[in-house]
């Protein structure tokens, strides 16, 4: 309501590449799938309570002409209030602006993983192609002069003022998901002049951690010729100014309808064990992830490796369940991450295995918020370890699901997660014995620390959850459209 309030009479218009609904065929059946994308998981519900349009590539298998003419009927039950435009590519437009810019280029050029980013002409005059597309799509989509956009994350950094510059009085509120680097690293990218005026087409440019916008900040300072306030956080650029700030987000809290029907720890065990086949009392230590390199997969496998190996008496008794959704699988660097994920199974397997025992459980799928929900209210320890990652909200939903308040959280310390959930046993993933000595002081762990670790991060989840993180947002906007309005009159 809170937002509704803030947004009363606005249009409201999200763009993304992933779209928070993807219709397939099975069968002779269209079945409804969410992808696995931290970005989906919290925009989704602030749209589904202020309603809107929601612009975002069509990647399913089902039949365009179908899902078009079905943008609100399609939904599931109770999502109905948001209409879901799409945007077609074809291959080609996949190729360069998703697979290439997007996620060779700027994706490892944003996240500090050591993994060289690749940056081709053809693919960025695709990139920027696109976003004209989506820029056209939200000029059509806009029923007002002064809609509230609001940009998602680096598939779209030309977004903003391609849309500036056809509806000059929208408030665009551009939210970038993933790090920002340094200057020095970002300078690299060989149009790094264009993203930065892209993105200073918003009204609003946020980031989720504070050390995120003081990096573009420093970024634009250095390679534009701008006015930069330090003291204000905002820029000013060929006559247009925006206000860059952090605004850590989050998930939905209360949980969303799933959450009524969550069976006891005890049945969701029982549910989880007997579909894996684990014995009764063997316990659990789960990752779920993306199968993406920025996720520290591999340390994770080592770690639990150095914890068997140094605790033989954990051989039997604790198996790793690690679900790796899939995710941009065309690309080299992912395909040799599964390959190399995939043997580092198959050995831990071959070397600690016994009969009625797999230490590793590698799930290369996507499973649905509910069977997630299940694993989280299953497992003994939960293990975030990316190497890098804007915020994880992994690590906010398996807070989310210890209603019983028992299970522990290891957490890298380079997530943006890593600030509010200090309570967390917090690693550096880099550091193999540490993040096995985690695991170990985690299974040790007395259920009365759990609960307190676990009460306490509840309660930040809780209080800033993502319609906080889009009522901070908002509610900036509005003062900012105030100030611009009241400095016009001057
Ligand atoms: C991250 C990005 C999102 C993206 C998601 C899934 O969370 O910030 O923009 O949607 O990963 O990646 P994918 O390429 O599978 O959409």
């Amino acid at each position: 309501t809170l937002l509704r309030t803030q947004l009363s009479g606005d249009e409201i218009i999200v763009v993304s590449n992933r779209e928070p609904y993807i219709h397939e065929w099975q069968g002779e059946q269209t079945i409804v799938r969410r992808p696995a994308s931290g970005l989906v998981t919290a925009v989704e519900p602030v749209m589904r309570a202020c309603s809107g349009t929601w612009i975002a590539h069509g990647s399913g298998s089902a039949d365009r002409e179908f899902v078009d003419a079905h943008d609100r009927l399609m939904l599931p039950p109770g999502h109905k209030d948001y209409a879901l435009r799409r945007i077609w590519l074809s291959d080609e437009e996949v190729r360069g602006y998703y697979n290439g810019f997007a996620n060779e280029g700027l994706w490892p050029l944003c996240h500090m993983v050591h993994i060289r980013p690749t940056f081709r002409e053809s693919d960025w005059e695709t990139y920027r192609a696109v976003n004209r597309r989506f820029a056209d799509a939200v000029v059509a989509e806009a029923h007002s002069e002064d809609p509230v956009i609001l940009v998602q994350d680096y598939h779209f950094a030309l977004l903003p003022a391609m849309i500036r510059e056809r509806l000059p009085r929208a408030t665009i509120l551009a939210f970038w998901h993933i790090p920002w680097p340094n200057p020095e690293s970002f300078g690299i990218c060989p149009w790094r002049r264009e993203i930065l005026q892209g993105m200073l087409g918003s009204t609003i440019l946020g980031f989720q951690t504070r050390n995120h916008s003081q990096n573009f900040i420093e970024t634009v300072d250095r390679y534009l010729e701008a006015r930069v306030e330090h003291e204000h956080s905002t820029i000013s650029f060929r006559g247009e100014t925006s206000f860059v700030e952090s605004y850590p987000i989050s998930i939905e809290w209360p949980g969303s309808a799933a959450s009524a029907d969550w069976p006891s720890p005890q049945n969701c065990r029982d549910e989880v064990f007997s579909q894996l086949g684990l014995r009764a009392g063997q316990r659990i230590i789960l990752g779920v992830d993306r199968f993406d390199y920025t996720k520290g997969i591999i340390e994770r496998l080592q770690a639990f490796e150095h914890l068997l190996q140094h605790n033989p008496q954990w051989i039997g008794e604790v198996s790793l369940l690690q679900i790796a959704a899939p995710t941009r699988s065309a690309l080299a660097d992912y395909q040799g991450l599964h390959a190399k994920v995939h043997d580092m199974v198959a050995a831990l397997n071959a070397r600690f295995g016994r009969a009625g025992y797999t230490p590793v459980i590698l799930q290369n799928v996507q499973h649905d918020q509910r069977w997630l929900a299940r694993l989280y209210r299953a497992a003994a320890v939960c293990v975030v370890s990316s190497l890098h990652d804007g915020m994880n909200l992994v690590s906010k939903e398996f807070v989310a699901a210890r209603d019983d308040e028992q299970g522990v959280l290891i957490l890298s310390r380079f997530t943006g997660a890593a600030r509010e959930l200090s309570e967390a046993l917090l690693v550096n993933p880099y550091h193999v014995e540490d993040v096995a000595q985690a695991m170990q002081r985690a299974l040790l762990m007395p259920a009365d620390e759990q609960r307190e670790r676990l009460a306490s991060m509840r309660m930040t989840v809780q209080e800033f959850n993502v319609f906080r993180w889009a009522g901070h947002i908002l509610s900036d906007a509005s003062r900012w459209r105030l100030r611009e309005r009241i400095e016009a009159r001057v």
